[in-house]
């Protein structure tokens, strides 16, 4: 099962996660989309790929609502599992704060042994024709061999 989870206040992570939805949609690829405000977070043992797109908050930390999310990935075994990381953060809080909740989520998915499918994509604030392509590109990718 693909589950696209995201966590959104103004917006910009909620347009990123339909955008990958519709990408997967135009090219035949089932899924689930869920804002993580409304899952449980052993979702987590039910997904075969995750894709996360969550925002960074105050200096770097993760969105409340996803902190059950990352508690129950820290405690689990996810070696069958495929992931993909995007968000949009804002570039004015510092190189090192700059979607740092998507580098949180990377440490504790890596140590989880769920495996990455491709390199972390960084967006600054809304969507834009670099995140649209990757977006395209990373669908494509995960349509050819992932998803049997
Ligand atoms: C109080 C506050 C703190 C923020 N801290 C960070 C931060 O540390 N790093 C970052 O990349 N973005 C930070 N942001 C920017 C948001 O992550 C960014 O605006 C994002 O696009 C919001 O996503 P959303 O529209 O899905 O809610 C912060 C925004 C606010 C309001």
């Amino acid at each position: 099962m693909i589950n696209i989870l995201y966590s959104s206040i103004t917006g910009n992570n909620k347009d990123i996660a339909q955008s990958f939805a519709d990408s997967l949609s135009n090219i035949g690829v089932k899924y689930n989309i869920y804002d993580i405000y409304n899952i449980d977070p052993s979702i987590i043992n039910q997904t075969d790929i995750l894709i996360l797109v969550i925002y960074t908050y105050d200096e770097g930390t993760i969105p409340d609502e996803s902190i059950e999310l990352y508690e129950e990935i820290k405690n689990s075994q996810l070696s069958g599992m495929f992931y993909q990381l995007i968000g949009s953060g804002d570039i004015m809080y510092g190189k090192e704060n700059f979607n740092a909740a998507l580098d949180k989520f990377d440490e504790v998915l890596n140590l989880s042994n769920a495996k990455k499918i491709s390199d972390t994509l960084k967006v600054n604030l809304m969507m834009d024709e670099r995140a649209y392509k990757k977006i395209l590109e990373i669908s494509e990718k995960l349509a050819k061999n992932y998803v049997f």
